[in-house]
């Protein structure tokens, strides 16, 4: 039912991508919310000393402390207090942005408003990679967002890339129209797991087995990238929807990027080693809460369309991480 090409991640040099949680972890959240004054101020003071390894990336900071236009800077515009940023398709082009900086390991997060209308054919995405292309080698964490018709549900597309593989995709529908109101998409990185949120709801668990040739991007840092693209050769029905260039142009809307995680600094990172000085890193964010794993259920009973996990027809023997248990 499944093949490969309704599964192309399109990620490529034309692709940009998000996410927190219950209990111990929102809690966390919510104190690093309310204190975010004050660790803007140990943020200077940490950079004032020279040791930065840590960055809580200000939500009201401007759109050039934080990213670059990758392409087609004609189809980006910003609110006009320059905090809701938007990314626009045409027949032409779609655009996309990406952070000035690398991380590797944190909690990344990003309220994004989707392409409404008939948007059947149009992936707006929420990638972390490490590379600025589609490199033989890189890692990739991705959300993509796929357009539909009119009054037709959207549905997310989660995938992992290492050393240039992919395949790992999982599909979920949402449990709200993505295209009235921002939402908050979301990435939880460590050594352990990778997490995405949609919201507070941990929506797909991705453990490392630990051994030597795992499938766990862990050893390179990231760039965040978001960007609008067309992919009607695979994207909606698998690729049966096309465009609709009259309803163009389609544009995606992002606001209040977030991330908590340690910056990357060549050549010698303080995050090359894996500490449990921050939070991400601690045995908390290792697994799911109790909460979280109740919500992280109800989405694997109701909301999830495709698990490459589950596609024997595609993989006769299934991939190696898909024996890993998301409740440990
Ligand atoms: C679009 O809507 C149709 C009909 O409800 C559904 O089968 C499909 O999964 C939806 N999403 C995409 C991306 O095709």
């Amino acid at each position: 039912m499944h093949n490969s090409t309704h599964f192309h991640s399109g990620s490529q040099a034309e692709k940009a991508p998000p996410f927190p949680a219950f209990s111990a972890i929102s809690l966390k959240m919510a104190k690093r919310v309310s204190s975010m004054p004050i660790l803007l101020l140990i943020a200077a003071l940490m950079a004032a000393s020279s040791y930065v390894s840590k960055a809580a990336a200000d939500p009201k900071a401007s759109f050039e402390d934080n990213f670059d236009i990758m392409w087609s800077e004609d189809h980006f515009t910003t609110s006009t207090d320059g905090q809701i940023w938007h990314l626009s398709l045409d027949n032409e082009t779609g655009c996309g942005f990406q952070t000035k900086q690398k991380y590797r390991f944190g909690w990344f997060s990003m309220k994004l408003k989707l392409v409404g209308g008939d948007s059947a054919g149009v992936v707006t995405a929420y990638y972390m990679c490490t590379e600025n292309g589609a490199g033989p080698e890189r890692d990739e964490v991705d959300f993509e967002f796929l357009g539909n018709r009119t009054g037709q549900p959207y549905l997310i597309q989660t995938n992992i890339y290492k050393n240039g593989t992919g395949n790992r995709e999982m599909r979920h529908e949402l449990w709200f129209d993505p295209t009235e109101e921002f939402h908050t998409y979301s990435v939880l990185w460590n050594s352990h797991q990778i997490v995405f949120f949609v919201d507070k709801i941990a929506v797909r668990v991705f453990k490392n087995n630990g051994k030597e040739n795992n499938f766990f991007p862990d050893s390179k840092p990231m760039y965040l990238f978001s960007s609008i693209w067309n992919a009607d050769d695979w994207a909606t029905r698998g690729g049966l929807e096309k465009t609709d260039w009259k309803k163009a142009p389609f544009v995606s809307s992002y606001k209040e990027f977030s991330v908590d995680a340690c910056q990357w600094e060549d050549p010698f990172p303080a995050c090359v080693s894996t500490t449990t000085k921050n939070w991400w890193d601690q045995y908390p964010a290792w697994h799911l809460s109790d909460s979280q794993k109740l919500d992280y259920a109800w989405v694997q009973r109701n909301l999830v369309i495709y698990d490459y996990c589950k596609d024997k027809e595609r993989f006769p023997t299934l991939p190696e991480e898909c024996s890993l248990s998301p409740w440990d």
